[in-house]
C-alpha cells in the first residue's frame, strides 16, 4: 500500500516529466513549430489530468488520512498551502490554455505570461518544498 511520503515522490517526478514537456512544446514554439507546441501540449494536458484524477481518487477514496501526517504539522502545512495557491490556478487553467490554443485565440499569448508564472510556481514549491520521507 502506497504511504504519503512515496505518493507525494510519485507527484514530484510527475511535475518534473510535464515540466520537461512544457519546455519542449515552447523549444518546438521557438523553432516556429506552432503545431508540434500544440501536439506536445495536448499530451501535457491529458498527462496533469491522469495525474490529478489518479492523485483525487487515492487521497479521498482510497486512503483518505494519507496526508494526516503534514496536516498535524503546522509548517508543512504552510508548505503546501503555498503549493496549492500556485497548483489549484494551473490546473483550472490547463482547459483554457488548451481551448484557447486550438481555437486560435490571441489571448493565448497573455494567458500563457500568468500560466508560465503559475506552472514555475507549482513546480518549485512542490518539488523543492513538501517534504517525500
Ligand atoms: C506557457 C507558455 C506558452 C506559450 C508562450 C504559448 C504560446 C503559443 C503561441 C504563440 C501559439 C500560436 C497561436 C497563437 O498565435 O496564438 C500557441 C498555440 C497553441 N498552444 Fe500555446 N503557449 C503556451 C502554453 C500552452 C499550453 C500550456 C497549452 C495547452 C495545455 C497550449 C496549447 C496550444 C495549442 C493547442 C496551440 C495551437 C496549435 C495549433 O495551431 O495547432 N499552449 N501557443
Amino acid at each position: 500500500m502506497a504511504n504519503g511520503a512515496n505518493l507525494i515522490l510519485a507527484l514530484k517526478a510527475a511535475v518534473a516529466l510535464a515540466s520537461v514537456l512544457l519546455i519542449l512544446s515552447l523549444v518546438a514554439l521557438g523553432a516556429g513549430k506552432v503545431r508540434l507546441h500544440g501536439q506536445i501540449n495536448l499530451v501535457f494536458f491529458l498527462a496533469v489530468m491522469a495525474t490529478l484524477v489518479g492523485f483525487e481518487v487515492v487521497l479521498r477514496m482510497v486512503q483518505p488520512g494519507i496526508y494526516d501526517w503534514i496536516r498535524q504539522d503546522p509548517h508543512l502545512l504552510a508548505r503546501l498551502r503555498v503549493h496549492l495557491c500556485f497548483a489549484i490556478p494551473s490546473a483550472l487553467l490547463l482547459p483554457v490554455m488548451l481551448y484557447t490554443g486550438f481555437a486560435k485565440k490571441s489571448v493565448h499569448r497573455k494567458l500563457a505570461v500568468l500560466f508560465g508564472i503559475l506552472w514555475t510556481g507549482t513546480a518549485i514549491t512542490g518539488i523543492f518544498g513538501l517534504p517525500h520521507g
